[in-house]
């Protein structure tokens, strides 16, 4: 934090490491805090791990965030506050939220809660889920980060999927390198594991992810939690993301869906993509009439809801190209089309 400002490395327009990887001066978290306002993702430390962050309010910088993962599907994301205030404002906090953010924040503990009715956050980071997992950090850095971004920043760890969380700013792998534009390195992560997620949407919460604070000191302040299905298949394994099933009721819409769409059915509403020549529907929105798949991610939960409506007797699809963040829209297209309500 405080190095002095003329030996401060401006780094970040080159994809070396060297340029890339910056001491969290002063100077250098309001650049941070500048280039999350203009939509670029930021690598920073947390107590727990590495975070891979950008705008929590943006579609546009969400979807940056999942096509730099490189997650074949769109696990919904942290949104990291700055207080407990500003959390608030975007999640429902019960009596349990409220004890819990007094005893453990900032640190190492994520609240998953229904999602506010003035919800500013991006539904991609809550991937089209009614809940938010909230977090309010320790870090200095991350601390000073939020503040000066002026707004939620939404952060998974800043690994590609499939590898281990990062501890340390060179862990940061060289293939998301290319998709941020500065590393925030504030040397070795003092917890080094995830924050324990627990689900306090249903009457008994739930931990989701066992994590840097222990189930006996949650449980000293709002009783027994129950562990959720994929915690007891997975054993110790902190690090294994939920289990789909356990979110698949919620992927579903109301509607049924037609896949690979070619012509128009009586009736249907029109998820389009790409410039196309179809007619005869009901209403349409199109995930991004160029054919951009970072810009159909982006459309993709709120066009989804938009069409969800009774007064259409299906949704309609278009095709999208199976490759980068296709394969996640895809994924979860197919999933609302196979739901069971169909
Ligand atoms: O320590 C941490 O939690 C780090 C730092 C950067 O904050 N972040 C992190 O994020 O580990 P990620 O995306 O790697 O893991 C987030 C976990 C996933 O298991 C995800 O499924 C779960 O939180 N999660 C997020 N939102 C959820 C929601 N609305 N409902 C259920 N689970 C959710
Ligand atoms: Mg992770």
């Amino acid at each position: 934090m405080s190095l002095p400002e003329s030996i401060t490395d401006e780094g970040g327009d080159t994809h070396g490491n060297a340029k890339l990887i910056v001491p969290p001066t002063r100077r250098n978290l309001a650049r941070a805090g500048r280039l999350i306002r203009e939509g670029k993702l930021i690598v920073f430390p947390t107590e727990t791990v590495y975070g891979l962050g950008g705008n929590a309010l943006s579609d546009h910088a969400v979807a940056a965030i999942f096509e730099a993962k490189g997650r074949p599907r769109f696990n919904p994301l942290i949104v990291h506050f700055h207080d407990v205030g500003s959390a608030a404002a975007a999640a429902v906090f019960d009596q349990r939220a409220r004890l819990l953010a007094e005893t453990f924040w900032p640190g190492a503990l994520t609240l998953i809660l229904p999602r506010g009715p003035a919800c500013p956050v991006s539904l991609l980071a809550s991937a089209g889920l009614d809940t938010l997992a909230v977090r309010v950090p320790a870090h200095e850095t991350a601390r000073t980060f939020l503040a000066e971004a002026g707004r939620p920043i939404a952060a998974p760890s800043a690994n590609p999927s499939g590898a281990v969380s990062p501890t340390a700013a060179t862990h940061v792998a060289a293939s998301l390198n290319r998709a941020v534009s500065l590393i925030l390195d504030g040397g070795a992560c003092p917890i080094g594991i995830e924050s324990t997620v627990i689900d306090l949407t249903p009457a008994q919460p739930v931990l989701l992810r066992p994590g840097g604070i222990t189930v006996e000191d949650l449980e000293s302040v709002i009783g027994p939690l129950a562990s959720s299905a994929a915690e007891a298949e997975s054993g110790a394994d902190a690090t294994r993301p939920i289990s789909p099933g356990r979110l698949g009721a919620h992927y579903a819409t109301k509607l049924p869906l037609r896949l690979n769409v070619r012509d128009a059915q009586a009736g249907e509403a029109l998820l389009s993509f790409g410039p196309h020549g179809l007619s005869g529907f009901a209403a349409e929105r199109n995930l991004s009439p160029s054919g951009e798949l970072r810009e159909a991610a982006a459309n993709l939960f709120a066009m989804l809801r938009a069409l969800d409506q009774p007064r259409f007797k299906r949704i309609a699809v278009m095709p999208v190209p199976e490759t980068g963040l296709g394969l996640a829209i895809n994924d979860r297209l197919r999933r609302a089309a196979s739901s069971r309500r169909n």
